[in-house]
């Protein structure tokens, strides 16, 4: 693939599908999503809504940060504040397929409610292969291909136009920096459209959020540190719980946090990546001493398959 051939074809099929009408993106923050909107700017330009759901599960400053960097490319990134209706719509949900569909439910409404205020008759998603296949597979239930798990796009109006469903992520990538995205967008690592959901074992709450968002921030930043490029580097928080002892030299049955750090070429197989004993201590060190509810860190060691790289 040609990644400027890519963007040319794709951007007259956008331009094509949606004729004079108006179009909308929600963005992750993720590669998939800022192509996304990147190639309808360019089909459409300012007939293209962007909307950052900030749905409690994302994450540190990542609506604001985003806002910013596509300010660059004169895109106005509008940020919808539906922390609420989430956790709301979370509440009292352990189980992972429950949450994922109360997830689904929420997103799909609350950008109802953004569609509806834009006038937008078409929704850009950044669904790629893998979550094609793999919900094909029925391994797990993502909220991106609508119709593969019996939403009906004409219930809510909308047309779904998925112009890197063919691609996986390196493709995306390319196509990416083709586009002239930051590389701060273009290399990230990924990052699942139900965000720390997917990391949060048991019930969401806001707390369980802010203990996910603090960790994942330790885990980024020591492996950049390390100058490790893993395919992903996160952190789970565990319902289970383990004792401690904080400073006050007081027993704590405080939380439990893995890390989660997997090399993989496109998400489908991966192996858990051999992190330097000495960087693993350092993260254990900053997230017990930056986050004191937690007492133990654990490193996650299993592939995938069997293991999947979220934990529901
Ligand atoms: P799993 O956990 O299935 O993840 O091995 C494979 C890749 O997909 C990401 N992922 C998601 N991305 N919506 C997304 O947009 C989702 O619901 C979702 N679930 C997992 C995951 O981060 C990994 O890169």
């Amino acid at each position: 693939m040609d990644a400027n051939t890519f963007i040319e074809e794709e951007t007259k099929k956008l331009k094509e599908a949606i004729g004079e009408e108006k179009a909308i993106v929600a963005l992750s923050g993720g590669v998939d999503s800022s192509v996304c909107a990147m190639l309808g700017y360019k089909a459409i330009g300012n007939r293209l809504e962007c909307v950052f759901l900030d749905t409690g599960v994302m994450r540190e400053n990542e609506g604001p940060d985003l806002k910013e960097i596509f300010a660059k490319v004169e895109i106005d990134l509008k940020i919808r504040d539906v922390r609420k209706e989430f956790f709301d719509a979370l509440k009292g949900l352990t189980d992972p397929e429950e949450k994922r569909k109360a997830f689904r439910d929420t997103f799909f409404k609350t950008l109802r409610d953004a569609v509806k205020e834009s006038n937008a008759k078409f929704m850009i998603q950044g669904t790629i292969k893998p979550d094609i296949l793999e919900t094909n597979k029925g391994v797990k239930t993502h909220h991106n291909p609508l119709e593969q798990v019996g939403l009906d796009p004409g219930k809510y109006k909308l047309t779904i136009l998925e112009p890197v469903a063919e691609l996986f992520k390196p493709g995306v990538r390319e196509v990416g920096r083709a586009l002239g995205l930051p590389e701060e967008i273009s290399e990230r690592m990924p990052f699942p459209g139900p965000g720390l959901m997917a990391r949060c074992i048991g019930e969401v709450t806001p707390e369980k959020a802010d203990i996910l968002r603090k960790a994942h921030i330790v885990v980024e930043e020591e492996i950049k540190n390390a100058r490790l490029k893993p395919f992903q580097a996160f952190a789970v928080l565990f319902e289970d719980r383990g004792t401690g002892i904080d400073k006050e030299g007081n027993r704590n049955f405080g939380n439990i946090i893995a890390v989660r750090v997997i090399d993989s070429k496109d998400a489908m197989e991966g192996t858990a990546t051999d992190v330097p004993m000495p960087v693993l201590k350092k993260i254990s060190e900053r997230i017990v001493a930056e986050i004191p509810s937690v007492t133990r860190v654990l490193y996650e060691i299993t592939g995938k398959p069997p293991a999947t790289i979220e934990y529901i």
